[in-house]
């Protein structure tokens, strides 16, 4: 069969070690954290772990900043760890990926700190520079992911460096065969030490357009985002599989999953295609269109999405299913780091949290491609509620809550708003228990933790009907052939169910979801089946003439033969 070599059978298990597990209390997760829960991710059925980068850092970006990319933060722990770490993961059958930060380093890394010494230094064109043209007038009106100019002077020549993150992350100049070659060297010293692949960072923001033209639709005397000239620019394609060979030379069965964070799906397909010349899987950060007519007007609207729109979310799934889950390797995910959970974002948090979490898992994980999965998201953690107003990148927030107050907003619902908001709301301490700090530590998290008794590991575990309990089926059923190599089709209606078929040999499965919070119908031929074909049920379902009625949030899942 035709997908059968497409389809890796990964399920990848996203750690945040920063916020997982804290073993010396210091109120930070660590790599020992990581170790002692390796039985717990075992038990889960995933086949691979990816852990946030775990890399000496001045953590300006938790870690993404990195200052030395051959010695593990302090804070998480030692060389021995991460060989331990590899090792007991092995012995589970576990895979471990690391993150790769390609497109930046931290300022505090030794070749941007010979850079600075001036123009003659020979790491000066490891990073990207423009000479001032006009007294105090930037190089161009590109915006920064972070804020500000993507421009920095640095005072000693009054040049320009250039960042498209942070200031203290300046880009890497990837035109320079140097740095191509000192990356591809660090790649290959951490397989060296036995990890199985990488997590590759940003990598789409490699090259910057020629000239660095202003962005067009700019406000005179305004930034503005200029991604056409900073992402997924051709040449990031050369550099891609530049890298992926020299990789793939000594270790052919590296997993590249790749961050591509704007790629529409034919550029996912460029990255993925063929395999092994490129990434395995990108994770694409379009899977969610947003409906902005349901922006909550108590709110300032413009830092809202509004909610998921089910009906385009729908036709986007099937497009990437087409165009690249048939050809080359799809990502399946609800989560990640840099976006609000799943279930406060997606689904209903309070009064279908235990359902919308279900359901959401079964419609996205059932698809053909690979799951990357968020610690976390197997309990139905939902957004983190900020006690500390520190570090959540959100602006004037002080100011924010008081005037939300003001207008007569609930602190509760105040802060749940600004939880939604925060960089942090995805990055809260894992529930493992029902203790103070959520099991986490046994001092207060870095980052916070939502105390809750009912979603938490120890809770969970003994409860046969418990989200986790549920993730756990879900991904036997995911590891079955039918659901890693069978053929899909989308069953189109225009119902809030979304409805799809795979098919493999002479097994055939029906997936549907009610991604919403009412109880919908939608007109499906089903073959006969009886209780036993359901593999899945959440909530309630009842069928007769040609019509599934699924309850909010419900979802059924039934496989026959053909
Ligand atoms: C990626 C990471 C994000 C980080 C950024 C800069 O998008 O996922 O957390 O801030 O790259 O490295
Ligand atoms: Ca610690």
């Amino acid at each position: 069969m035709k997908n059968a070599q497409i389809n890796s059978e990964e399920i990848i298990y996203q750690v945040y070690p920063k916020s997982f597990l804290d073993t010396n209390h210091d109120g930070i997760g660590d790599l020992n954290g990581v170790i002692q829960r390796l039985d717990y991710i075992k038990e889960l059925g995933v086949t691979a772990i990816w852990l946030n980068p775990i890399f000496d850092s001045p953590h300006v970006d938790n870690g993404y900043d990195i200052s030395d990319y051959y010695t593990v933060d302090p804070q998480y722990g030692d060389m021995s760890l991460v060989a331990t770490l590899i090792d007991e993961a092995h012995k589970r059958g576990l895979k471990i990926l690391f993150d790769l930060v390609l497109n930046h380093t931290s300022s505090k890394h030794y070749w941007f700190q010979e850079a600075l010494k001036g123009p003659d230094n020979p790491y000066r064109d490891y990073y990207i520079w423009k000479e001032e043209e006009e007294k105090e007038k930037l190089p161009n009106n590109w915006k920064s992911f972070f804020g500000g100019s993507v421009w920095e002077k640095e005072s000693e020549t009054g040049d320009y460096y250039f960042h498209l993150f942070d200031k203290e992350m300046p880009d890497l100049n990837w035109q320079n065969e140097a740095v191509r070659k000192e990356m591809i060297k660090v790649a290959k010293f951490w397989l060296d030490k036995g990890i199985d692949g990488y997590r590759l960072d940003a990598f789409i923001h490699m090259e910057k357009a020629a000239g660095y033209p202003d962005a067009r639709y700019a406000d005179p005397g305004k930034l503005a985002s200029a991604e056409e000239f900073f992402a997924n620019l051709p040449q990031v394609d050369d550099y891609l599989r530049e890298f992926s060979a020299c990789i793939r030379e000594t270790y052919p069965n590296a997993y590249l999953l790749g961050e591509a964070a704007s790629a529409v799906p034919e550029r996912a397909l460029n990255y993925t295609f063929p395999k092994g010349e490129a990434c395995d899987s990108i994770v694409s950060f379009k899977y969610f269109p947003m409906d902005e007519k349901k922006k909550d007007h108590r709110f300032p609207l413009e830092s809202q999405e509004g909610k998921l729109d089910i009906t385009a979310f729908k036709k986007v799934m099937d497009e990437w299913q087409r165009k690249v889950g048939e050809v080359s390797e799809m990502t399946l995910y609800l989560n990640n780091h840099d976006m609000q959970r799943a279930v406060s974002r997606l689904g209903d948090p309070m009064k279908f949290r235990e359902e919308s979490a279900k359901t959401l898992a079964v419609g996205m994980y059932l698809q053909r491609g690979v799951p990357v999965m968020l610690n976390g998201e197997e309990i139905g953690m939902k957004n983190l509620v900020l006690k500390r107003w520190e570090n959540t990148r959100i602006e004037c927030i002080h100011e924010v809550y008081a005037t939300l107050l003001d207008r007569g907003i609930s602190k509760e619902e105040a802060r749940n708003y600004l939880s939604s908001i925060s960089i942090n709301a995805s990055r809260g301490a894992m529930q493992w228990t029902d203790e103070r700090f959520g099991g986490f530590s046994t001092v207060e998290p870095w980052s916070g933790v939502n105390q809750e008794r009912m979603y938490n590991v120890a809770v969970q575990e003994m409860d046969a009907s418990s989200i986790l309990t549920f993730y756990k089926r879900l991904i036997q059923v995911k590891k079955t052939p039918l659901f890693t190599h069978g053929t899909y089709e989308m069953l189109v209606s225009k119902s809030p169910i979304m409805s799809y078929r795979r098919v493999y040999e002479n097994k055939q499965a029906f997936v549907l979801s009610n991604l919403s919070d009412e109880t919908q119908e939608s007109e499906i031929d089903l073959p006969l089946f009886s209780d036993q074909d359901a593999v899945l049920i959440v909530g309630k379902y009842s069928y007769g003439e040609g019509t599934i009625r699924l309850s909010p949030y419900a979802s059924l899942v039934i496989k026959t033969t053909l």
